[in-house]
């Protein structure tokens, strides 16, 4: 933190200055190792050149002929049941991309791939796009998709949209950030392709034009983008598995493809690519902790029945295990909520054949825990500004419950119980921090679930003290954090 705060402040030629002096100063074996660095670093560099220009060239050689090219809808057309067959996805109402039927299946795929989360950043105004994606690199607005000519979707042609969705370029040829997920969609079939434009011709146009990306150096030059691909990108269709059953490949189809799970639960390499060999093994997303899901059975979700996964996903809660919150909260009421009980099925028949991960948890997250029982030794304590058991009394008992049970058990909008609960018994406290400063806000059929976001009125110090009181009490006891973590987490743009 301070270092960076240094360096931001410091003056063009101050920093020659310093390293010159450190050089003189210091032993001469010092300065020759720091020269014998700079020839490697400058040979490196001129290495990679070499390469970038190899590769650029190919690509040159690669890229035209794919312009424009409407082969992939005339493949939509003529692959028609047989694609169905392999992913369990409806027959459609008819190719020409105007049919009710190819609409009406088209929003619900639109659901399942959650373009409206990231494609909507004021509600009256889906899909126009305009949302902040902030990354490592600087911040990306999204793009108005609505069928606005101007400023939105309109004008592309179906081949566009379908090189969009399947390559990541966008209409003039330009390489789009992977901050689209079409790492994912690149799975998804033309026809359920063609369905998703045929839904979107039919939203509301609005004519709006989202802020300018704000990327740093190099970043913001979009054909860099081409190195990332070649990295962290194949291009092509999901490939069903004759051995699976036909429940298998749909749920492999909607996780891998439209769902994007990965885009949270897999970790990423230092490009931001994900880390293909550890995937669904758990990631951290804008400060939030998106948990191993796979089926190892302590450090992922293998004690999960079937019912807890679709129950989790329709609702949000699996009762007595785990709520969803920030991120999830947003995939759940935006997206899973929708899917009808078989796609549900199928994602947690395929959940439970990802490779196990251990992360070398000792037990289930949902298995720490026993209700307090000394509440009377609670309150005899003296007051003190950050005494977490006090503030848990003053701040959270009146809904958990002083016990940490929570009330109203497994009905839908309970105050959870604490106990077994996977947020206070993970390894680390990341989540339950985020929901005491953010609060849970998730609106789905069943239930408007809402705890308040304590980011006001609690001080750091004040949320550090309740969170490893909880973890300590409720939760998982290993699971402590500082002061200064709770400062970061704060900090994280949400
Ligand atoms: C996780 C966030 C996210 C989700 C989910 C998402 N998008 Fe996007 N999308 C983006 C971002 C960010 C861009 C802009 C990328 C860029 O500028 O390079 C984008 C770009 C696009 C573009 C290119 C538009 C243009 O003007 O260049 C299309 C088309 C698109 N998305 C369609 C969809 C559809 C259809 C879905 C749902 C199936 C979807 N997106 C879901 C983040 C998302
Ligand atoms: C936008 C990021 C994001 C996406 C996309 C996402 N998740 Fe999550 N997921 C999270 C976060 C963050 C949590 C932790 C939520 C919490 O602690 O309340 C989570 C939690 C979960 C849990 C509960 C784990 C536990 O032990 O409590 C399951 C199960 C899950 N996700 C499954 C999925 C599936 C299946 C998909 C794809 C359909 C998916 N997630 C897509 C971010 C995401
Ligand atoms: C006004 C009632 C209320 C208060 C006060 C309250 N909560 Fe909550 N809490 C809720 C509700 C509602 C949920 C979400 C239930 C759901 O997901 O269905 C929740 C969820 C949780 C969860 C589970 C989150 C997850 O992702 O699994 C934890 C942990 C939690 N609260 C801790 C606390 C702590 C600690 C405090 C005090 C700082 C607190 N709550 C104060 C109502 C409350």
């Amino acid at each position: 933190m301070m270092n960076q705060h240094m360096s931001r402040a410091r003056k063009p030629g101050e920093r020659t200055g310093n390293l010159d002096a450190t050089v003189f100063s210091g032993s001469r074996r010092a300065a020759l190792k720091c020269r014998r660095r700079i020839w490697k670093m400058a040979a490196l560099a001129a290495a990679f050149s070499l390469f970038a220009l190899y590769l650029a060239w190919l690509e040159a050689y690669d890229a035209a002929p794919r312009h424009n090219d409407d082969a992939p809808l005339a493949e939509a057309a003529a692959q028609g049941a047989a694609l169905s067959a392999g992913t369990g996805a409806a027959p459609a109402g008819d190719a020409t991309g105007t049919g009710p039927d190819l609409v009406k299946r088209g929003e619900y795929l639109a659901r399942v791939g959650d373009c409206i989360a990231c494609h909507t950043s004021d509600k009256g105004r889906p899909f126009a796009g305009g949302l902040a994606i902030h990354t490592p690199f600087g911040t990306i607005y999204t793009p108005n998709i609505t069928p606005d000519p101007d400023t939105g979707i309109g004008h592309w042609t179906d081949a566009d949209f379908m090189r969009a969705m399947h390559e990541g370029i966008g209409k003039e040829g330009e390489r789009l950030y992977p901050a689209f997920p079409y790492v994912e969609y690149t799975k998804v079939t033309e026809r359920d392709v063609q369905a998703i434009r045929a839904y979107l011709n039919t939203v509301v146009p609005v004519h709006y034009t989202p802020p300018a990306n704000n990327l740093s150096f190099p970043f913001n030059l979009r054909w860099l983008m081409f190195f990332w691909n070649l990295l962290n990108f194949d291009e092509g269709r999901f490939v069903p598995d004759p051995k699976q059953s036909a429940e298998w490949n749909r749920g492999a189809y909607l996780v891998q493809g439209l769902a994007h799970c990965e885009e949270c639960h897999t970790p990423r390499n230092f490009t931001q690519g994900l880390k293909t060999s550890e995937r669904f093994s758990g990631a951290i997303q804008a400060g939030w902790h998106a948990y191993n899901i796979t089926p190892h059975k302590m450090s992922g979700i293998g004690g999960w029945t079937d019912q807890d996964v679709t129950s989790y996903l329709s609702t949000g809660v699996a009762p007595g295990r785990a709520n969803a919150a920030g991120p999830m909260a947003d995939v759940v009421a935006d997206s899973t909520q929708y899917l009808d009980s078989e796609d549900l099925r199928s994602i947690a028949t395929y959940l439970r054949t990802v490779k196990p991960i251990d992360k070398g948890e000792s037990r289930a997250r949902a298995g720490w825990g026993a209700p307090a029982s000394d509440v009377v030794a609670l309150r005899g304590t003296k007051i003190n500004g950050a005494n977490g058991a006090q503030l848990f009394l003053a701040n959270c008992a009146t809904c958990h419950n002083w016990t940490g049970e929570g009330v109203g058990a497994s009905a839908p909008g309970a105050y959870p119980s604490l106990i077994h609960n996977t947020v206070s018994g993970a390894s680390d406290a990341n989540n339950l921090a985020m929901v005491i400063l953010h609060g849970v806000s998730r609106t789905t059929k069943v239930a408007d679930v809402l705890m308040p976001a304590f980011d006001r009125d609690l001080s750091n110090e004040q949320i550090a003290a309740i969170t490893n009181y909880v973890t300590k009490r409720f939760g998982n006891p290993q699971s402590t954090v500082s002061v200064e973590q709770i400062g970061n987490l704060r900090a994280t743009p949400q």
